[in-house]
């Protein structure tokens, strides 16, 4: 892991109509590391990930994406450079096979026609199923991705971004609706990819956090409170405070 930052936001703010919901955002992501995003209701969690890939604009400051400026791209060119993000609603296309599914996520790497040639060779179908393999989807390759259960059609989904190469994986609330099982499977798989890819994962279920976290960044209004390991950041008398009202930071 290298220290120089392959995601960083300086000074960044969005405004919703003059309601300011990012205010101020410092954030550095090192390359292949997991950092996870918590904070209440309404900190600004999913607005930071939709200022990093382009979503919404950046009223102010500036976000650097391995040293290049990416603050005024428009999104589909930051999808270019490698930034994946997974949204809440599942972008698989349900009639098409898990196999099918990752094939075309695939093809968005390569290039439609590179991909013609490249699909045919059997090193790339190793490629295909070892990646089935890393989210627990190899024993149903061939089924139709729509009747996959709602946590395979999460994990389908993070197998995309794998599949697309993304170099920076953004995850919001990847285990919402999961059973407990399912929400460990996630932790196993987001382990896995840990100092391969570089993950920012905002997320509620703090035993999840504990379980994959390196580094946890705590906002609240809309900029960074806090920042620590999992028992620091949950002796954070400032975090503590901010979670009064909802049930505190253990039942986040
Ligand atoms: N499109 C929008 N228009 C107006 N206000 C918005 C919009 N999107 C978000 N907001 C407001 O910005 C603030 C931050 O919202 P955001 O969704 O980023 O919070 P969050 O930390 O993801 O919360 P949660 O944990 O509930 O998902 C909230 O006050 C929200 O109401
Ligand atoms: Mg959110």
């Amino acid at each position: 892991m290298s220290n120089e930052p392959i995601l960083e936001l300086r000074d960044v703010a969005v405004d919703f109509s003059g309601f300011r919901a990012i205010n101020g955002l410092n954030l550095q992501v090192a390359k292949g590391e997991l950092r996870c995003l918590i904070g209440p209701n309404g900190a600004g969690k999913t607005t930071a990930l939709d200022v990093i890939c382009g979503k919404v604009r950046a009223r102010a400051g500036r976000i650097t994406l391995m040293g290049q400026d990416i603050t005024r791209l428009p999104e589909y060119k930051i999808a270019r450079r490698g930034v994946g993000r997974k949204f809440q609603v599942p972008s698989v296309f349900r009639e098409l096979t898990v196999r099918d599914n990752l094939e075309v996520a695939y093809c968005k790497r390569l290039g439609v026609f590179a991909n013609v040639r490249r699909l045919g060779r059997s090193a790339e179908r190793n490629d295909l199923e070892k990646l089935a393999e890393l989210v627990g989807l190899e024993d149903v390759l061939d089924e139709r991705a729509g009747y996959l259960s709602h946590g395979q059609t999460q994990w389908l989904e993070i197998a995309l971004l794998l599949a697309q190469d993304s170099g920076i994986i953004l995850l919001d609330e990847p285990t919402a609706g999961m059973t407990a099982q399912e929400t460990m499977h996630t932790a196993k798989i987001v382990n896995a990819l840990k100092g391969r890819h570089t993950l920012l994962v905002v997320e509620h279920d703090m035993a999840f956090v504990r379980e994959i976290s390196d580094i946890i960044t705590v906002m609240h209004q809309g900029r960074v409170l806090a920042e620590g390991s999992a028992s620091e950041i949950q002796g954070d008398p400032a975090v503590r405070e901010a979670y009064l009202g909802q049930r505190g930071i253990a039942h986040a």
